[in-house]
């Protein structure tokens, strides 16, 4: 084998085993570069005889081709490598499972409102809404609350900072109650209406919570009786618990805002809390002082009213024994609703 023979092979074989990009430029400098081997061949081509030169030129020349179109292939295959590890790295596996989303639920306090606004409005009752920001005139006085009644206290409702027009404290609304005032004021009777929501007092056990949820119903005409509250509230429980077999008392009760009061309470039918009475409304005749602040004569309309805990009605449906699991966020009993 010639001189130029093996650095060919040796050239060839370097270029080959340079595993990156500075490694080729570095073996091609050793043949090609100004003080590369083939580059000495070429220069020491003057010292030969013209004859030989030619050929001798020749082979060089020839070998620097083959060295200049190896250098060109590998540069290419290490580009392509390159890339394709580039492209393995990012790769997307489309064929993968994809993660999903956690699917929510309502939760079932939420779902027993809903089921009371279908229930109540296929029999014609309208849905309100008011706010949770409630002056003291809406919250007690339209509801004929003496001024020293205890609902009024510090120890059972929260009064926020600000104060109404008449300089009276807001608060934070004790009860739907007052939705019965600011609905009738604004519509004609017969009214005919559900108010629920968020309501909230300074009060915290197993069956009370700071923040709970009620709904108020109320129906005003010339001629709707007591009668009428027993029926339409003990037809809305058959039809929210799914059973005509419940245990269902109307207890004589004091609310200011009616005359007379009862309170209805129903039995848990099953469950740890079998057999355990537990009080799920207020409600009563409207008290003629409260039609009055309506803005209704109250020699002519007459009607009931009641207040119910959504919590309470939850409960019962679905055996719950505390309430402070609706406010918990525990998946674990959450997931049960959904
Ligand atoms: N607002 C009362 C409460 O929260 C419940 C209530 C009682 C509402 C009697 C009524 C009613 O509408 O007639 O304790």
């Amino acid at each position: 084998m010639t001189n130029l023979d093996q650095i060919v092979a040796r050239a060839l074989a370097d270029l080959a085993a340079a595993a990156d990009p500075a490694a080729l430029e570095n073996a091609k400098a050793g043949y090609l570069g100004k003080s590369g081997e083939l580059t000495a061949l070429l220069k020491s081509l003057g010292a030969l005889a013209p004859e030989e030169r030619k050929s001798a030129g020749a082979a060089i020349n020839a070998a620097k081709g083959r060295l200049e179109a190896a250098l060109d292939a590998r540069r290419a295959e290490l580009a392509d490598a390159r890339l394709s590890a580039r492209l393995a790295g990012e790769a997307l596996d489309v064929t993968l499972p994809a993660r999903g989303r956690g699917r929510g639920g309502i939760h079932p306090v939420i779902r027993t409102w809903q089921r009371i606004e279908a229930i109540f409005g296929s029999i014609g009752f309208d849905v309100a809404d008011g706010p949770e920001i409630e002056t003291d005139w809406y919250n007690f006085t339209a509801l004929n609350n003496p001024e020293n009644h205890p609902a009024r206290s510090m120890q059972d409702t929260f009064y926020i900072e600000d104060k109404d027009a008449t300089g009276l404290p807001l608060l934070l609304r004790t009860h739907t109650s007052p939705m019965q005032v600011r609905y009738a004021r604004q519509h004609k009777p017969p009214i005919k209406v559900i108010a629920p929501g968020r309501t909230y007092r300074v009060d915290s056990d197993a069956t009370h919570s700071p923040m709970f949820h009620q709904v108020e119903g109320l129906w005003i005409a010339e001629d709707i009786s007591f009668a009428d509250l027993k029926g339409v509230y003990v037809d809305f429980l058959r039809r929210f618990f799914e059973t005509e077999d419940l245990q269902v008392r109307f207890r004589p009760s004091f609310f200011p805002f009616t005359e007379p009061s009862a309170e209805i309470d129903m039995q848990f039918g099953d469950g740890p809390l079998k057999g355990r009475w537990l009080e799920i409304s207020g409600s009563g005749q409207v008290h003629p002082t409260v039609v009055r602040n309506f803005g209704l004569d109250p020699e002519r309309y007459i009607g009931f009213a009641f207040g119910s805990g959504l919590e309470r009605l939850t409960m019962l449906r679905y055996g719950i024994d505390d309430l402070r699991l609706f406010f918990d966020g525990d998946l674990r009993f959450l997931k049960q609703f959904s």
